[in-house]
């Protein structure tokens, strides 16, 4: 058994903060290997979303009674926390969105609808998924964009030299996904932001998968945007944010129009909030961004680097273990990854394998991640992933590779 485990976790300590683990799934304890689908929430987070419904829910910044300036002073100490959390230089710099998806779409259409134009052109990489795709494929459509790709090899990394070839003085938007969801792999995002500033075109990090998994700091990446997702950092489903410099957040038009976002509204004419408000229209959601906050004091207590650690050991483990299954090929081996484990096995369908693991209790995502192009590229319809968090086990793992092996031996 791999020893490589980060010596200052006690695994068994954090598992107890989650209450669905305790569960068993087809009468086996369950095993949660689909971490870069949702994570799993701690108590404290869960607890959170109940003492705000049961003891202060009520509408923020616009109320003068003890209960709206309660829920209110939470809310903006969310944003405190997140600017800490991602190193912003100032508060207003964090917008609250439904999730990286939320994100995205608003960069594309506050910021691409006002500056694109006919032949710029908006460069992505091929293991971006859907929602770093369609969002830019939507507004380069719009406005007569294009929309270029860079190429990933075999072991799912791209290369620094591509990006530099294929951003050209046409290029207005640079936008990469941290770290992949299919494949695993982390990208050199603070690389590629030099090489976009250096035309002149803002970069766009997508850390959707990053968030709990690498050192966010967006003034070091020097990105112009970071969204991100609440769901996939222990947080709750439906929050996330989108970080984006002032200068530029200041210059772009909101996209959504309603309550929060105005300065004033008659007929005639609207004028709009400061940042970040003028991002926020209608009431947000309350409850998931104060207990989101939980989400971010959750991992700071751990410790990112203690949580990062544990994660390598256990994919190190898995890659080690899985290579004894017959028949298994892996997708994404980057030298530089997170814990994610993408594969398939020769004449095992991933749905069977899925609804195979399953029955023993074993919780993984089979198909395509959301990332089709990118499974077009491999040459196949998807895969097995299995992903893992602060809460998984050597032991787990070890029960996993002896499955697969079990499942090989019955198709065989
Ligand atoms: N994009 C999410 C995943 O990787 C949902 O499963």
């Amino acid at each position: 058994m791999s020893t490589a485990v980060a010596p200052k976790l006690d695994i068994q300590k954090i598992r107890k903060d989650f209450p669905i683990l305790e569960q068993k799934v087809n009468g086996k304890p369950l095993i949660y290997f689909d971490n870069a689908a949702t994570t799993q929430k701690p108590k404290q987070v869960i607890n959170a979303i109940s003492e705000y419904y049961e003891g202060y829910n009520a509408n923020i910044h616009r109320g003068l009674h003890s209960l709206a300036e309660k829920a209110t002073t939470a809310f903006e100490d969310s944003r405190k926390v997140f600017q800490k959390f991602i190193n912003a230089a100032e508060v207003e710099e964090v917008i609250f969105t439904k999730g990286t998806t939320d994100g995205i779409n608003l960069i594309a259409n506050a910021y691409g609808r006002k500056f694109l134009q006919e032949g710029d052109e908006i460069l992505i990489t091929a293991m971006e998924h859907h929602s770093n795709i369609v969002p830019w494929q939507m507004i380069a459509e719009e406005k007569g964009a294009i929309l270029k790709v860079v190429p990933v090899n075999a072991k799912g990394e791209i290369s620094l030299d591509d990006v530099e070839k294929l951003i050209t003085d046409k290029t207005k938007i640079v936008s990469v996904v941290y770290a992949s969801n299919s494949l695993g792999t982390v990208n050199p995002v603070k690389d590629i932001a030099k090489l976009a500033h250096a035309k002149n075109a803002l970069m766009v990090v997508d850390g959707a998968q990053a968030s709990s998994h690498c050192v966010v700091d967006v003034q070091n990446l020097d990105c112009d945007f970071y969204a991100t997702s609440g769901h996939k950092m222990y947080g709750p489903t439906g929050c996330g944010i989108l970080y984006g410099k002032r200068a530029i957040l200041e210059e772009m038009t909101p996209y959504q129009g309603g309550g929060e976002m105005i300065d004033n509204v008659s007929f005639e004419k609207t004028t709009y909030n400061d940042i970040p408000y003028k991002f926020e229209a209608g009431t947000p959601n309350i409850a998931d961004v104060v207990a989101l906050k939980k989400a971010a004091e959750y991992i700071d207590a751990i410790g990112k680097d203690n949580i990062m650690a544990h994660e390598q050991a256990l994919t190190q483990h898995a890659h080690e273990r899985l290579s004894e299954v017959p028949g298994i090929n892996f997708y994404g081996t980057a030298a530089e990854k997170v814990s994610v484990v993408s594969f398939t096995i020769d004449n095992v369908h991933p749905y069977d394998a899925g609804m195979m693991l399953d029955a023993k209790g074993i919780a993984v995502r089979t198909g395509h991640h959301c990332t089709q192009p990118l499974m077009d590229h491999f040459g196949i319809e998807g895969t097995i992933r299995a992903s893992f968090s602060v809460y998984n086990t050597i032991e787990e793992i070890d029960f996993f590779a002896d499955s697969l092996k079990d499942i090989v031996a019955k198709f065989s």
